[in-house]
């Protein structure tokens, strides 16, 4: 179980479609991650059904309600939005508005991590984040990631993918 005392991660389910669509629908969250405000209750249905139908993808629930309060997962090599070995990954992530700037996001970046060297073995995590969005590179701070001075540009973003990214990374010493 990824978990710490206040969060678990754990897959996404249709009953969480609701509180998905509160907190997706805010324009303040998806397209500071890439992606445009959910619209309808049935879009983020959808989007639980399709796109979080992983076992890469997690909701970040709050143990005190029960309650799906954001998404945190990675990208394999392939499915990335920047280029990466075939041993990293990408890590992505969002808290909704009402929770953030109280840890939380680094307490599940800091679980991800966790799973992605110790379980799973892989080399590097890549992240990167849209300049004008400075809170999301301190959770990668946070977390260790060290900054590599590149800035790039996500292609296969929906949203902002003529927006300039800075590239962090944190190298499995494990290995
Ligand atoms: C980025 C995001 C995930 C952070 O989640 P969170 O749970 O609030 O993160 P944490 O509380 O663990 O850490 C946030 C840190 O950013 C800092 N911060 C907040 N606003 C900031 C700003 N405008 N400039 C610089 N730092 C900022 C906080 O002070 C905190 O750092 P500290 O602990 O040193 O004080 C959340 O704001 C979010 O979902 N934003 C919209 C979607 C998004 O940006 N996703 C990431 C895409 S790369």
């Amino acid at each position: 179980m990824l978990q710490t005392d206040r969060i678990i991660l754990r897959p996404w389910r249709d009953d969480d479609a609701e509180a998905l669509f509160r907190y997706a629908s805010d324009p303040d969250v998806g397209p500071r991650a890439g992606w445009p405000p959910h619209q309808s209750v049935d879009e983020s249905l959808e989007i639980i059904r399709t796109i979080f139908h992983s076992d890469h993808i997690w909701a970040i629930e709050l143990k005190k309600t029960g309650e799906a309060i954001g998404c945190i997962g990675y990208y394999a090599h392939g499915e990335s939005n920047i280029d990466i070995g075939e041993n990293d990954v990408e890590a992505g992530y969002w808290v909704a508005k009402p929770y953030w700037n109280r840890g939380i996001c680094t307490e599940a970046l800091q679980l991800l991590i966790d799973y992605c060297f110790k379980t799973k073995g892989f080399r590097t995590i890549w992240s990167d984040f849209f300049v004008d969005n400075p809170a999301s590179g301190r959770v990668m701070e946070k977390c260790g990631f060290r900054d590599t001075g590149e800035i790039n540009y996500c292609s296969r973003l929906q949203h902002g993918n003529d927006k300039p990214v800075k590239v962090m990374r944190l190298d499995n010493r494990l290995k």
